[in-house]
């Protein structure tokens, strides 16, 4: 195996025991998040950890009408809403802990034309990934599980209003966390096709 050992032992892990995470934990996996690369040494990330249960309520409410919309717009039939919506629901109540990624408009450059402008937004989106991915590493270098909820990146203002965030704080990542269930098997992860994938030019 070429992968380092802490890359590879990161997993998604979607069931928790019901134990709390400590908050000095979070904090230190932040810390990590905080080391990624960013561009003009900027740092455009901000983290939200949502402990209480009426935010936590908010934000599956908020993000939950956001997708219902979209749902009912694709035609999708409304019991199969009705199923999608409660199982995010339960994901965002039932986790130990929750954290969200958002992105911010500090310390990045702003263009006069919809291009750059899209790119500067690109690389900051870019970042983010890079400091989420840290704070997993580091949540599972301490015995940790996480799993990344894509939700927020389709709604982002539906997740900030919902947790009445600053204007500028968008949440694009969302990361649930815990203790791993043990008895929780995670698919196996396909080996990777190099020659596929990879070319030297
Ligand atoms: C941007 C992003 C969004 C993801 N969204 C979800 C999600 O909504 N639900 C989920 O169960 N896993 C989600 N995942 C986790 C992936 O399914 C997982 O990383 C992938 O299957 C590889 O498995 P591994 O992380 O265990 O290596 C997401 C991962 C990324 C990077």
């Amino acid at each position: 195996m070429t992968v380092p050992g802490f890359i590879e032992a990161r997993r998604s892990i979607r069931a928790f025991t019901d134990n709390t995470v400590p908050r000095d934990r979070i904090d230190a996996w932040i810390e990590a998040a905080c080391t990624a690369p960013a561009p003009h040494h900027s740092r455009p990330w901000r983290f939200v950890v949502v402990e209480q249960e009426e935010s936590r309520r908010a934000l599956a409410d908020g993000m939950g009408r956001a997708w219902q919309t979209d749902l009912e717009r694709d035609g999708l039939a409304a019991t199969r809403v009705d199923q999608l919506v409660a199982a995010s629901h339960r994901k965002i109540e039932r986790a130990p802990a929750l954290v969200l990624g958002c992105l911010t408009w500090d310390g990045l450059d702003r263009y006069p034309d919809e291009h750059r402008q899209r790119a500067e937004h690109g690389m900051a989106l870019l970042s983010l990934g890079a400091a989420v991915e840290n704070f997993m590493l580091a949540c599972a270098a301490d015995g940790y599980a996480s799993c990344w909820v894509a939700a927020p990146i389709f709604c982002p203002p539906a997740a900030r209003d919902a947790l009445d965030l600053p204007p500028d704080w968008l949440p694009h990542a969302m990361v649930v966390l815990g203790e791993p269930d043990p008895d929780y098997v995670g698919r196996p992860r396909p080996p990777v096709p190099l020659d596929d994938l990879r070319r030297f030019v």
